[in-house]
């Protein structure tokens, strides 16, 4: 039987608009094409993972609306388990307004809306589903007691995406996962360090060991992935395949997927194979426009796995 993979997160719909370039403060600029897409980095780490073969089940607020009616009925469509999946009278679902641009890099505006009323009593209510997970994954669109109490549940693997970045937290939020997840920018905010190259990442990933994570990964976008843990605190850096970009969005949920994967059904691989695995899908992602339907499936991972580990 498949392991089983639990997200706790968020559902957003996705407003996408692709102009030439970002705009500057102040600036109206001419896109050319929109789009509205299934979004939210919770929903869009489970269907990542779902994609490649997991087995997922989903747990999330979307709101008494037109949106939450669509984004249930997507996850009925995937085949992903939506039980835990509740529309919350009287508040919107989850928007994030996108902007994409010709380099594939983009920036977002989240409003919450549903995902806000995301409960710790909701996590009691999936509290068999959770305890029985082999995976675990969570983020910070929904709050962080929710992940906290998920995390407290959670007998398996545990991956916390640290997205978007806390300036305060509870010193639990990072010692509770396995994994501790997070992008430079995410990593500068919870750290303390500014992180643009890999050598700063290394020594932002001193700085989470001293705070007591058990492993943590910083994702690079282009230049790949530094990770280092408790047990082997030697920084090692991962690199990422070059190809063409044209929407980096959600490649961080590319990668999260695919990790929360590999660790529920291909538990001897190493931390290393992992992550070069994980930055091969997310670069795979950002050849495609959008961010649930441009995530690799199957096939391409089986492809991957045996051009690099001859799997
Ligand atoms: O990580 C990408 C996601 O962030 C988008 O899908 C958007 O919904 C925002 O939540
Ligand atoms: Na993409």
């Amino acid at each position: 039987m498949a392991s089983s993979i639990v997200i706790v997160g968020s559902c957003m719909m996705d407003f996408v608009c692709y102009s030439p370039r970002l705009p500057h403060e102040g600036e109206t600029l001419h896109g050319y094409k929109f789009v509205t897409n299934f979004g939210g980095k919770g929903a869009n780490q489970c269907v990542a993972a779902h994609k490649l073969g997991g087995s997922t089940t989903m747990i999330a607020r979307v709101g008494d609306d037109l949106w939450g009616d669509k984004y249930i009925s997507n996850f009925k469509d995937l085949g992903i388990n939506h039980v835990y999946v509740r529309k919350t009278p009287g508040i919107s679902s989850g928007i994030a307004q996108i902007s994409v641009a010709d380099s594939g890099a983009n920036q977002i505006i989240i409003v919450a809306g549903a995902n806000s009323q995301l409960s710790v009593n909701d996590i009691q209510d999936a509290k068999s589903a959770i305890q029985n997970a082999n995976v675990l994954v969570c983020q910070l669109e929904t709050s962080a007691d929710v992940a906290i109490e998920a995390m407290k549940l959670c007998k398996g693997q545990i991956i916390l995406n640290g997205a978007p970045a806390l300036a305060t937290y509870s010193p639990e939020l990072l010692t509770l996962p396995s994994i501790f997840c997070v992008n430079e920018s995410e990593a500068s905010v919870f750290s303390g360090v500014s992180v643009h190259t890999p050598q700063d990442a290394e020594i932002a990933l001193k700085s989470f060991m001293k705070k007591g994570c058990q492993c943590v990964i910083i994702t690079m976008g282009s230049e790949g992935a530094v990770f280092a843990s408790k047990d082997d605190p030697t920084p090692i850096h991962v690199r990422a395949p070059k190809k063409q970009c044209v929407d980096s969005t959600g490649a961080g949920d590319s990668f999260i997927g695919c990790l929360a994967y590999l660790l529920a059904e291909y538990k001897q691989l190493s931390m290393n194979s992992c992550v070069s695995i994980s930055c091969s899908m997310a670069t795979d992602s950002c050849t495609k426009p959008g961010t649930q339907i441009s995530f690799p499936d199957a096939d391409i991972l089986k492809n991957c796995m045996q051009q690099y580990l001859n799997f």
